[in-house]
């Protein structure tokens, strides 16, 4: 049977922060793939702010599934968590499938370890990470909403580091503006690396600024697990202010660059998808709009919020710029 939040997170009553971090025993929070200690979770707490913390303690979920009880957590806008089955079911993947619910099955087995992630370009000590460094780095759990292109949307909880943390390792020269990072290239075993209609293999970028924002994650995990294949398993980066395409999955390189890295997406379709791809309501897709969005799970549609709702801590990194312009 597919394990619910709720078999893995403890339950927590409405309590001031601390005493809720108090009770909250470590080897609760992590029980397979990694171990917060209650340091580490304090960690967590001070970077996110109380108001995530707080939304762990929030009220039950409406409508538990019927045979698993929902999480009853929720993100930093009152919004319940979406299930582990619905994130790890409906997957964009074009490695493996077009189709969303074909995803999983394909990269049922895809080979995840050992994995080894070469962070180059210009800076002054690169070096070759393995997933076991990766993993080193303290984790901390991240409930992000991830707002996809295609306007539907799940809220995660993703477990992970800040990719900043792995930049300062390799010490970025003066001259890198950029991050470009690269997925695995296998078509051995990621079938739809062999349609030659695309050009492989996916490749994402980000501003240096914007890949050292608090927010920008590596991660490793989600609701407490090691990551699955079809969710981006080892290492996958997570931008929760950009169209989910951001998000690149099963990284094996990261460059730091001086150019504006192009995209796959860019080389695909400059005039649909552009190199800043920041959630914006107010631009449509040339085939749809941006100004509402499927929730998996709820019923209806409901408003797109200008950077996904983290225009508070990220807006300030456009500033004086286009954003229609720069999409
Ligand atoms: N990364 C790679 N390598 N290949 C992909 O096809 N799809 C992107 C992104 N990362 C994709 C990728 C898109 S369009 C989205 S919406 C998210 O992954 C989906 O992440 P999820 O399946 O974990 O929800």
């Amino acid at each position: 049977m597919i394990l619910s939040g709720s078999d893995t997170w403890p339950r927590v009553a409405p309590l001031a922060k601390e005493r809720a971090l108090a009770q909250i025993h470590p080897s609760e929070i992590t029980p397979e793939h990694l171990y917060l200690s209650r340091r580490q979770l304090m960690g967590v707490a001070g970077a996110l702010g109380a108001s995530l913390l707080l939304g762990a303690c929030g009220p039950q979920a409406a409508s538990p599934a019927p045979e698993v009880a929902a999480d009853p957590r929720r993100d930093d806008l009152g919004d319940p968590l979406n299930s582990f089955e619905q994130i790890t079911s409906y997957n964009n993947y074009y490695e493996f499938s077009t189709d969303k619910q074909r995803v999983a099955r394909l990269a049922q087995g895809f080979q995840t370890s050992p994995w080894e992630v070469a962070v180059g370009g210009l800076v002054r000590s690169p070096r070759v990470f393995g997933l076991e460094d990766l993993l080193r780095f303290d984790q901390e759990e991240r409930i992000y909403r991830l707002r996809c292109v295609e306007a539907w949307s799940m809220v995660i909880p993703w477990i992970g580091f800040p990719l900043r943390r792995l930049l300062a390792e390799v010490e970025p020269l003066a001259a890198a503006r950029y991050v470009r990072f690269e997925t695995v290239l296998r078509p051995a075993a990621m079938p739809g690396q062999r349609d030659r209609f695309y050009p492989w293999p996916y490749v994402e970028g980000l501003r240096l600024d914007e890949a050292q924002h608090e927010l920008t994650l590596l991660a490793t995990g989600l609701y407490g697990k090691a990551l699955t294949p079809q969710n981006g398993a080892p290492l996958r980066l997570v931008v929760p202010w950009k169209y989910g395409f951001k998000s690149i999955k099963a990284i094996v390189r990261i460059d730091l660059v001086e150019q504006m890295p192009t995209s796959l997406w860019m080389a695909m379709a400059p005039n649909e998808y552009g190199f800043y791809a920041n959630v914006n309501p107010e631009v449509a897709h040339p085939r749809w709009s941006q100004a509402t969005e499927r929730r998996i799970g709820e019923v209806g549609r409901r408003p797109t919020l200008p950077f996904n709702g983290y225009a508070e801590q990220v807006a300030g990194l456009y500033t004086g710029m286009d954003l229609r312009a720069n999409y």
